[in-house]
């Protein structure tokens, strides 16, 4: 698509609302900021992502089960898990907009910009000479050499700051880069300061015996504090995971870019339970086996890449982002951590109770190290309904909006039309769906022409259209369109069910893993 990045991710968020996919949040009060409601499709394209992941991560591995633990948990928790102390974002106010940023971000934003510069050089050259060749350009051009010391250089002076908690660098790199506030264009910025990002209520109905409990930030306690329920009652053997999918709640101060980083959203996370000392190797295993998971999704290998963290969380001795090239760059999709024994170890020591594990053959009981796979629902939708959403010119100039949606992943399966709503073929159109629709979300349209439902159909995502006409009536044959090539073939009425079958099921998808 030809149109510019920021026109493109709104072309998204209009796309969103026009076919029902998302609405802001509490919209006729005028919206409530980063909180957004998923609409009768959305709903579906959701679930079935989180179906597919379900399905890849606990039917398809026989030493992973699941949990639905609740939002709500015990106050001690997040001071076992850090999350009371050291949960925080570095915020800094720019004094002239009033605006608050993350610091970190901006830095990475700065960063960001010094990565574009390389990236044009590299264009610039490969513009120039024949037989190009990017890696030897790359260590050899001066220029790109000096950029990416620069980079070096802030990234090694600002993991220094955030590990030592030294706000007060954070607040002078901003100034030393000359970072400018995109609103007022000043440099005039208060100090960096930290903000805990939990929201906190009240549970009890009297004020006085109420006790301040937590909105969960991350769903990856309950199986922490669940682990030896489940280990104990699933005779589970290490190495063994516990996965959930699940709401969690952020205060996020720069809550921007529609539903990629809201205030409350979904994750989809599995603790992985390994025996101390194999970390790594499971931390490498389970990088291959979540890219591949997107990989599997068709969108483009080169729409995905790894970031490692510049600086670990409080729990992780090795941590990396899958990152998606969403409409605005590159930005975490996923993360995987090696949580070592830290969460296990607090609960233990908070709790007084024992959280170990009896390995047979070492004969031993031990605290099991985690790698943790953690992906947001909210964003792998935003990244699957971006990479899906086209705009193509067809032949003779017409264009047509299109969202090529994996089909398993489609809120619509096929959509079933009668070509004209007399002689009998709405009555022949209904009974397939009828026949179709225990298996499969089936969509009936017999409004407008067929070429306006076949276009409606394409931005819904819907991978095929199925028409009734005439013929059907005499040969119990039906035209099958696809959505991507919009050809056209001729199938019988009872083949429907295993031709959609091949193609939309989730086990489709699986079978690619
Ligand atoms: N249990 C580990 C954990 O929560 P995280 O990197 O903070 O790690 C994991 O979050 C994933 O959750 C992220 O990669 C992202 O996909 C998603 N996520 C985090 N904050 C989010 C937000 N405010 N809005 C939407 N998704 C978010």
């Amino acid at each position: 698509m030809s149109q510019k990045p920021e026109d493109f991710f709104k072309h998204v968020i209009s796309h969103s609302k026009e076919y029902g996919y998302i609405f802001q949040s509490s919209e006729i009060y005028d919206g409530l900021s980063a909180v957004y409601d998923y609409g009768q499709l959305g709903v579906e394209l959701k679930k079935n992502i989180r179906d597919y992941w379900w399905k890849a991560m606990v039917q398809l591995h026989e030493n992973i089960v699941g949990l639905d633990a609740a939002i709500f948990m015990h106050p001690t928790t997040w001071k076992a898990s850090g999350h009371v102390d050291a949960f925080n974002d570095p915020l800094i106010d720019n004094k002239d907009s009033k605006k608050r940023y993350r610091a970190d971000v901006l830095i990475e934003e700065h960063i960001a910009k010094i990565e574009d510069k390389i990236t044009k050089e590299v264009e610039k050259a490969a513009k120039r000479f024949e037989n190009f060749d990017a890696a030897v350009f790359l260590s050899t051009n001066a220029r790109v050499k000096e950029y990416q010391d620069k980079i070096d250089a802030i990234n090694a002076r600002f993991k220094t700051a955030l590990n030592d908690n030294n706000l007060e660098d954070v607040k002078q790199i901003i100034i030393d880069l000359e970072i400018v506030c995109p609103i007022s264009g000043s440099r005039n910025w208060t100090d960096v300061r930290q903000f805990n990002l939990m929201f906190s209520t009240s549970m009890g109905s009297v004020s006085e015996d109420a006790n301040t409990i937590y909105l969960r930030p991350e769903t990856a306690q309950g199986i922490f504090v669940n682990y030896l329920n489940v280990q104990k009652t699933g005779r589970m053997k290490i190495p063994f995971g516990i996965a959930q999918t699940g709401k969690a709640f952020r205060n996020e101060i720069v809550a921007r870019q529609f539903i990629f980083r809201m205030r409350e959203f979904e994750q989809m996370e599995m603790q992985f339970f390994v025996k101390p000392g194999t970390e790594m190797e499971w931390y490498e295993y389970w990088k291959k086996a979540r890219l591949n998971w997107h990989l599997s999704l068709d969108l483009g290998a080169d729409k995905y890449r790894f970031h490692d963290h510049l600086k670990l969380a409080h729990y992780a001795n090795a941590a990396c982002d899958i990152e998606h090239n969403f409409p605005f760059g590159f930005k975490e999709l996923e993360g995987i951590h090696s949580r070592t024994d830290f969460d296990l170890k607090q609960h233990e020591q908070f709790s007084g109770k024992k959280l170990q594990y009896f390995d047979p053959e070492l004969n031993q009981n031990y605290v099991p190290y985690v790698v943790e796979t953690s992906v947001g629902l909210d964003r792998l939708f935003l990244s699957i309904l971006s990479s899906a959403l086209k705009e193509e010119t067809l032949e003779g100039g017409d264009t047509r909006t299109v969202l090529n949606l994996p089909p398993a992943l489609a809120p619509y399966k096929a959509a079933v039309f009668p070509l004209v709503k007399k002689d009998g073929l709405p009555e022949l159109a209904e009974s397939i769906v009828k026949d179709l629709k225990f298996d499969f979300n089936i969509a009936y349209d017999e409004k407008d022409t067929v070429g306006k439902r076949y276009r409606r159909q394409d931005a819904y995502g819907t991978p095929f259209c199925i028409t009734v006409d005439h013929q059907s009536l005499e040969d119990k044959t039906v035209t099958v369109r696809h959505r991507d090539t919009m050809i056209q073939e001729r199938i019988a009425i009872d083949k429907l069910s295993t031709f959609l079958e091949e193609r939309v099921s989730l086990k489709s998808l699986l079978k690619t893993l």
